[in-house]
């Protein structure tokens, strides 16, 4: 497996993956305007031809927020998530962030399962903040 940056160019084969991976995915335009923002960042997670899974993020001063991470369904508990979610945080601590940031649906085992792992603790509850009425965790984890 390998690693890149992701540039605006990938913004299909991002989108391909956010449909097999979300019930709400962003479309190719969504995600090419998230990887030609200035503080966009984005990785792909790639063995050959295929792109096993992404991360899509934004860096803002000192501050990482994850927007997207997912692998595809075939490739999960392979190591793919671990893998995007460590380069993207020490490649932002390089750049100077000092905290990331994310939210969750309060269900999400696998991602909430991840986050924990790399340090990421709940710092809030946000009571039916999705349509369908499920709460969301915010999250956070320091990067000394
Ligand atoms: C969350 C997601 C990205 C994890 O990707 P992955 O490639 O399977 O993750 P990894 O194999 O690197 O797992 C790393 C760690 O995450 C945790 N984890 C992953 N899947 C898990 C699961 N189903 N249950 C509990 N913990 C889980 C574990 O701590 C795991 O380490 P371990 O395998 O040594 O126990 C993947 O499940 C996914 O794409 N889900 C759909 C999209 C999504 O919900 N994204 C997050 C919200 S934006």
């Amino acid at each position: 497996m390998e690693l890149r940056r992701a540039t605006p160019a990938d913004a299909p084969v991002v989108a391909t993956l956010e449909a097999a991976c979300f019930a709400e995915p962003w479309s190719a335009a969504s995600v090419r305007a998230e990887l030609m923002a200035p503080v966009g960042r984005g990785w792909l997670a790639e063995s050959g031809d295929i792109t096993l899974g992404y991360l899509l993020g934004t860096l803002v001063v000192d501050e990482f927020t994850v927007a997207r991470i997912a692998s595809l369904p075939q490739y999960r508990r392979c190591g793919v998530g671990r893998a995007l979610l460590q380069r993207a945080l020490s490649a932002a601590r390089d750049e100077g962030a000092t905290a990331a940031f994310l939210e969750v649906r309060a269900s999400n085992a696998a991602a909430i399962g991840l986050y924990a792992a790399h340090g990421f603790t709940v710092s809030r509850r946000r009571k039916g903040y999705y349509a369908d009425g499920e709460d969301a965790l915010d999250m956070r984890g320091d990067l000394p």
